[in-house]
């Protein structure tokens, strides 16, 4: 018998994206007996009924597209902006899940997605999520698509910079995404040997920063790359953001959680142009010229590596296996070479931080990376 199993991409883009659906889409048509159902701009899709079928050719040629044939957007069920006002929109996606009789629904996204895709799956539908994100955060997962090919974008841009860092004896600070985790910055700033490497997860000290800068001065060394990931804090705003969390965590009224939210989210919004600062820093403290690129974009832009091609492609196909037998509630992970379905409640809300004593850390700091803390 056949099954109708929808589809939609939510959250950010990022390369992959379309290998995911493409693998999918065809292991389940043609090894499965499922018919794909696209939903169009993330959960928005579902509430307003904009599909797609995936069907003929509209598989084909994909495989390398960046982006997602489906579009995409940040709108939760839960609470979507409906004519200025936020509703909560639950059950208009359960009725489009059941007008277009659907046996499943697959949401490919990150740590927000799949916070979404447990609260539908509570209102009772068959939900199995895919891990996708540049910034590496999701937690159950080894590894999310996505990530490798921004990891690579981020690499290059280092690489150019270092040429004009060098030719101009300047400090370059450049600005890497990531969200609240380093993995990026960290990965990048590693593969193109950035001289300082700033992550959220090890708090620094701007004059550490420029301590290590002059210590490279004094070896002859006149440049410096200084890779910062975008939510990277300094050891006073980590602590702010501690007690912000702890005020959060033990407030006992509704109003006291919404103030300490609202103060949660002023410091984010107030620490956007933290690298701004961090290089008028630096140039003072340094008296050496400092510049500042912002990656942004660039780096969810582009076709997928191979590794996220195939990475892309084992989780999609693996995907059409367990719709097959009825596993459901689940992200499909990657785990070694293989896949494992994890509950959607040890994934949803938790996220995969680098730990301060991680591997590539060590790494880091064995072949000369400062990271400002010591
Ligand atoms: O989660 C992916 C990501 O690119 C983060 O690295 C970044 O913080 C965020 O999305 C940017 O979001 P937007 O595309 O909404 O500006």
């Amino acid at each position: 018998m056949t099954r109708h199993i929808g589809v939609l991409t939510s959250g950010g883009d990022c390369p992959g994206l379309n290998a995911a659906i493409r693998g999918l889409g065809r292991a389940g048509q043609k090894h499965y007996e499922m018919e794909f159902t696209g939903f169009r701009d993330g959960f928005r899709g579902l509430v307003h009924g904009r599909t797609m079928k995936l069907e003929g050719g509209i598989l084909s040629g994909i495989l390398t597209d960046g982006g997602t044939i489906l579009g995409t957007s940040r709108d939760k069920p839960h609470r979507m902006t409906i004519g200025g006002k936020a509703r909560d929109m639950t059950d208009v996606v359960v009725d489009t899940y059941q007008r277009h009789h659907l046996d499943a629904l697959v949401c490919i996204g990150g740590g927000g997605t799949q916070k979404n895709a447990l609260r539908l799956s509570r209102a009772g539908l068959n939900i199995v999520t895919l891990p996708k994100t540049i910034d590496n955060d999701v937690a159950g997962t080894d590894s999310s698509f996505g990530f490798d090919t921004a990891m690579q974008t981020a690499t290059e841009a280092i690489d150019r910079l270092h040429s004009t860092a060098t030719s101009h004896h300047r400090i370059i600070v450049v600005e890497i995404m990531g969200h609240r985790a380093g993995w990026l910055a960290l990965g990048a700033g590693i593969s193109g040997g950035a001289d300082v490497i700033l992550i959220p997860e090890i708090p620094y000290e701007v004059e550490k920063v420029a301590r290590a800068i002059r210590d490279r001065t004094r070896v002859g060394k006149r440049f410096s790359i200084v890779a910062v990931a975008e939510g990277a804090m300094s050891a006073e705003q980590s602590l702010r953001v501690r007690g912000l969390l702890e005020a959060k965590a033990a407030a006992e009224s509704k109003e006291d959680k919404k103030k300490a939210s609202q103060q949660l989210r002023d410091f984010h919004e107030e620490h956007v142009d933290h690298t701004v600062t961090l290089t008028h820093q630096l140039e003072i403290l340094t008296g050496q010229e400092s510049r500042l690129t912002i990656l942004g974009h660039l780096q969810r832009g582009g076709t997928p590596s191979a590794l996220d091609r195939l990475l892309a492609t084992r989780l999609g196909t693996a995907c059409a296996e367990y719709l097959d037998a009825g596993r459901y509630g689940v992200m499909i992970a990657a785990r070694g070479e293989g896949t494992e379905p994890v509950p959607l409640e040890e994934v949803a809300g938790h996220k995969k931080l680098v730990p301060p004593d991680h591997a590539w850390v060590r790494a880091a700091r064995h072949s000369g990376t400062s990271f400002g803390d010591e």
